[in-house]
């Protein structure tokens, strides 16, 4: 299948999720095998998230990071260009502000924000230095970043049997228990996304620096952090 580019793209990935948002949080689990939510977590202590601190939440989907970050005393605004998704956080009832945006974009205030997070979207953006650009905008100095997304493991053992689960299962259970081609996008999206030493190079010149890579789950899955200079 060849990946949709530009435009194209971002159309794309909007009706995509707009489709799945019903049974996101329920794939999301599944999917995971339920760590999901503890990444998510570790990504909010990389980024020492606490009481009072501004956080953004950079597509957030359903909700989930800026529940987690709630609950830690920070004051919370999600943002996402997927409107059935941002209904599905809404229905939730976190206290916490939701916004329609697209991450290039965002109607947010320039250096009004302590804590950038962002889940599993990296691969989604349309382009990755445009919305560098952006967190990095509305980043106070000092501004921590977390950024979570898939990952492919180094070694060819874990790799095989990663792919197996990844490229294999899961777009069979997504057909089957919620969409085919948007779980057929999920695996093949990772070929959107840069090496991690790439990733550091657009985040560095955007202005976010003491970048560091934590790998998760034998190198399945990845959280970026950094600070704005
Ligand atoms: C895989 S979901 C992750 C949702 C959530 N962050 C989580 O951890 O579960 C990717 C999200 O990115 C959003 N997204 C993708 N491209 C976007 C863009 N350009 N602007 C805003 N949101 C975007 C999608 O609508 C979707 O909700």
């Amino acid at each position: 299948m060849s990946l949709p580019i530009g435009h194209d793209k971002h159309q794309a990935v909007r009706t995509m999720f707009d489709r799945i948002a019903p049974r996101y949080d329920m794939m999301n689990r599944l999917i995971s095998l339920g760590l999901d939510q503890g990444w998510r977590r570790i990504a909010l202590d990389l980024a020492r998230v606490g009481p009072g601190d501004r956080v953004l939440d950079l597509a957030c989907g359903t909700g989930d990071m800026c529940e987690a970050a709630r609950a830690r005393g920070a004051t919370v605004v999600g943002a996402d260009f997927a409107r059935e998704m941002l209904r599905g956080a809404r229905q939730r009832e976190i206290d916490a502000s939701f916004v329609a945006a697209d991450a290039a974009r965002l109607p947010v205030a320039t250096a009004s924000v302590d804590v950038l997070t962002c889940g599993f979207a990296l691969r989604n953006f349309v382009s990755l230095p445009e919305v560098f650009n952006e967190i990095a905008r509305v980043l106070a100095p000092g501004g921590r970043i977390a950024l979570i997304d898939v990952d492919r493991p180094r070694s060819a053992l874990v790799r095989f049997g990663h792919s197996l689960y990844f490229d294999r299962f899961v777009p069979w259970l997504g057909a089957r228990l919620s969409d085919r081609d948007a779980y057929r996008y999920l695996p093949e999206s990772t070929a959107y996304l840069p090496d991690a030493d790439e990733i550091f190079a657009m985040l560095d010149k955007a202005g976010i620096q003491q970048v560091a890579k934590k790998s998760l789950l034998l190198g399945t899955a990845q959280i970026l952090t950094g600070v704005r200079g």
